[in-house]
């Protein structure tokens, strides 16, 4: 069976506006977060706590995070170490994720370490998140489960081993990060067949699909149908990722939200509002959305 309802984890501020060639400027960052809280988006990741060097897209970090803090929705950020959590926390964050990799060539291309040496790295960094409080939660994101652009295919065991230690340390949920977008819906299954008989919860699980070979949403569906219930999406299908050839855009919220609506499944987001905030942001983009949902529905 299907879900009654879905809780999408909108991240087209952050995995969509870091690939952009062009900077956004934060106040244009904060209006489309504003705009995103109004379509009833309840989960919006915001921004990246990185060095500035390795995502200049993000730098503004400090800038953006308090013009939106106020908003009545959940704003993740991602933070690779403790550098990152201070800075994080300093402006009040609650919502905090590291980012892991299922291959050692994205390790290092990703967070100039190994596996093993980013999942250290980590450790700290969810200890300390935990012990700011109740309320903080820790998401743990996995790229490159299903496959690698320089290792190829990705072994279902290697990233069974990386979830369970990313569990262990204290993370709350997991993000299957598909990220250059080669996953089918069977690979899919049989991932989260393998977490399930590893005992890890379907409940603790979301799916992160790069829609690349226009896979994500039959590779959605499919998690669906194993029992996920927290999507990762794209507003407009902005995305991608700048350390991995051939990572294109997310998964197209609007897409997604389309799908879910005809399965009957409840999101609490409007789509034509999302619609007109991902055509305003590809005007400010330069570009029309890459979302066949948006272009359907607009005159873009
Ligand atoms: P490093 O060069 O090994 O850093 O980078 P280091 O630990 O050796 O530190 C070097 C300097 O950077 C030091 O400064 C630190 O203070 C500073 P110095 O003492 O030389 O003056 N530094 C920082 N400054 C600000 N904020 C920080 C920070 N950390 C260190 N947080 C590091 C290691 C992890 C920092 C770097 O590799 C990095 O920032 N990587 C981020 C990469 C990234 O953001 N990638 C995109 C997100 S992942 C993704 O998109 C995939 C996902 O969508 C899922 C999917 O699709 O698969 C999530
Ligand atoms: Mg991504």
């Amino acid at each position: 069976g299907l879900p009654a309802r879905v809780r999408i984890h909108e991240v087209g501020a952050r995995d969509g506006l870091q690939n952009e060639k062009a900077t956004v400027p934060t106040a244009v960052k904060a209006e489309f977060i504003r705009r995103l809280a109004g379509t009833g988006l309840t989960t919006i990741e915001a921004t990246s706590f990185v060095h500035p060097k390795w995502v200049p897209q993000l730098a503004d970090a400090e800038d953006l995070y308090p013009r939106i803090s106020g908003l009545p929705v959940e704003l993740p950020v991602l933070v690779p170490n403790e550098r990152g959590l201070d800075r994080a926390l300093a402006l009040g964050a609650r919502r905090v994720a590291v980012f892991a990799s299922a291959t050692e060539s994205f390790a290092k291309a990703n967070l100039n370490r190994t596996v093993d040496e980013a999942l250290a790295m980590f450790e700290p960094v969810v200890t300390r998140a935990k012990a700011q409080g109740d309320d903080v939660r820790v998401r743990g994101y996995l790229s490159m489960c299903f496959g690698d652009p320089w290792e190829g295919p990705v072994a279902v065991p290697q990233v069974v081993r990386v979830c369970r230690a990313l569990l262990d340390m204290g993370c709350d949920e997991l993000s299957l990060g598909d990220t250059i977008g080669v996953a089918t819906p069977g690979h899919v299954t049989a991932l989260l067949t393998a977490l399930t008989e590893a005992g890890v919860p379907v409940s603790a699980l979301g799916v992160h699909f790069h829609d690349t070979y226009g896979q994500a949403l039959a590779n959605t569906l499919a998690a669906l149908q194993r029992g996920v219930t927290t999507v990762d999406a794209s507003a407009g299908g902005l995305g991608g990722c700048p350390f991995a050839k051939s990572a294109t855009g997310n998964l197209a919220t609007e897409d997604l939200v389309w799908m879910l609506r005809g399965l009957g499944i409840d999101t609490g987001v409007d789509l034509g509002r999302l619609v007109a905030t991902s055509v305003w942001m590809a005007a400010h983009l330069g570009r029309p959305s890459p979302s066949r949902t948006v272009r359907a529905l607009s005159h873009q």
